[in-house]
């Protein structure tokens, strides 16, 4: 008999979730149910596009108030985000309408916090301590990766810190997310990979999460760990990334393969934002703030490397043969652990994520560092379904460094 104690489930959603080509058009709508007054929040680039500009005008059109603020930017700093509540506090903006990128819908859930509660940000770092509702936001990305759309957090840089820092509440998942894949055919070929494989490694990292103790007497936890209501979405993820990714990736105006993409990032994103992220996560951190590097290509790299090391453990082995199963679309009798480690190493071959932490510039004479920087990530740690100790993120670095795969893996 399983332990059933330990099959637990909570998802928490946008009250709504829209996805197909051509949902945008529900936009009007969706926005005047939360308010006249609007806030539009995207970036620099995206605000000048003729897709976002059609958005803003069918808004004006069905009578809203808006006003747009574009100068999110990159890593989002906290002193940014200050500025932009300043913009929507002047407007007086009952809501927030975010298209962009993983970054624009992550800065549009802290202005929306900032609009409802005192700040500075700071006060919120870390789970649970947003105190209330915020500021309904309606998110629209324009990649396919981040699942930001769904999640209940947002991560932001901040200068007094060296790493990038997260803000993880329920009240942060959004109001409604409306997922066009129209609107991700113009992303160029590095962000649709690197957004992409992080899509993956959501649903890979959800998967094999850890089963956490339950007491129903308090509130479940912002990151539930192994999480069957998650389980099957986190595979569905994978099986529409797995074939269609690397043809998104080769054919950006591939209709069907953006629309794969984006599914699987969103399926993923329902399936972490529950159930959370681990080692790929924790890792990538260092990785980011050292390198400079995107977010997804970061995890994207360490996937491979993190999978192998799983693998050791048998009952996760289990797992990984499952994802690699839904990835492949193959018969579970013809699945392994050490197929899937191989199969994601080939995707990231094929769609161009760096091999190794070497190739993108850590020198040897910084991985016990980086190993003590992703220490520090408890809470994505307390998820990994192994214990997570100083020698086991050493070894998946060393690893990562110097392209180590298990031969098993590589034969
Ligand atoms: N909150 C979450 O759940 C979550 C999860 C994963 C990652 N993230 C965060 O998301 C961020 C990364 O997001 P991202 O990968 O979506 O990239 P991004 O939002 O940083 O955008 C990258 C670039 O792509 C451009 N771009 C976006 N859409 C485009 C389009 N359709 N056409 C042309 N250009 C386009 C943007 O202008 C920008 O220059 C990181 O800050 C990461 O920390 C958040
Ligand atoms: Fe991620």
């Amino acid at each position: 008999m399983p332990d059933l104690t330990a099959a637990r489930g909570t998802l928490r959603l946008p009250a709504q979730v829209h996805f197909g080509y051509g949902c945008r058009a529900q936009l009007p709508d969706i926005v005047a149910a939360y308010g006249r007054r609007v806030l539009v929040v995207t970036d620099p680039f995206l605000a000048a596009t003729p897709q976002i500009t059609a958005v803003t005008d069918s808004l004006c059109s069905a009578g809203l108030e808006v006003r747009t603020y574009s100068d999110v930017t990159a890593e989002l700093p906290v002193g940014t985000l200050d500025a932009a509540a300043t913009v929507a506090r002047a407007h007086r903006a009952e809501t927030i309408l975010a298209i962009g990128g993983g970054s624009v819908l992550d800065a549009a859930k802290l202005i929306a916090l900032l609009l409802a509660h005192d700040g500075p940000l700071s006060r919120y770092y870390g789970e649970n301590l947003v105190p209330g509702p915020v500021v309904p936001v309606v998110a629209v990305p324009t990649t396919a990766g981040t699942g930001s759309e769904v999640t209940p957090v947002a991560v932001v840089s901040d200068p007094g810190r060296a790493l990038k820092v997260g803000i993880s509440s329920p009240f942060l998942v959004p109001a409604a997310a409306v997922v066009d894949p129209e609107l991700t055919l113009g992303a160029p070929r590095g962000v649709t990979a690197f957004s992409g494989i992080d899509a993956l490694v959501h649903a890979a990292e959800s998967y094999t999460a850890r089963s956490l103790d339950t007491d129903w007497s308090l509130p479940p936890p912002v990151f539930t760990g192994r999480n069957v209501l998650a389980q099957p979405i986190a595979l569905q993820a994978a099986g529409h990334l797995g074939p269609w990714l690397p043809v998104a990736v080769r054919e950006p105006s591939h209709r069907r393969a953006r629309h794969q993409v984006a599914l699987g990032a969103l399926l993923g994103g329902v399936a972490f934002g529950s159930t959370g992220t681990h080692l790929c996560h924790a890792i990538q951190y260092p990785v980011g703030a050292l390198t400079k590097t995107p977010h997804g290509l970061g995890t994207g790299l360490l996937l491979p490397y993190v999978l192998d090391t799983l693998r050791a453990d048998p009952g996760v082995a289990e797992r990984i043969a499952d994802l690699g199963a839904a990835l492949e679309h193959i018969p579970a009798s013809e699945a392994s652990a050490a197929r899937t480690v191989a199969r994601v190493a080939e995707i990231n071959r094929t769609i161009g994520v760096p091999a190794t932490l070497a190739e993108i510039g850590v020198g040897r004479e910084q991985l016990s560092r980086m190993a003590e920087l992703a220490l520090k990530s408890a809470r994505l740690l307390a998820i990994a379904p192994v214990e997570p100790d100083r020698d086991l993120l050493l070894d998946v670095i060393g690893r990562a460094h110097a392209g180590v795969l298990d031969e098993r893996t590589a034969a």
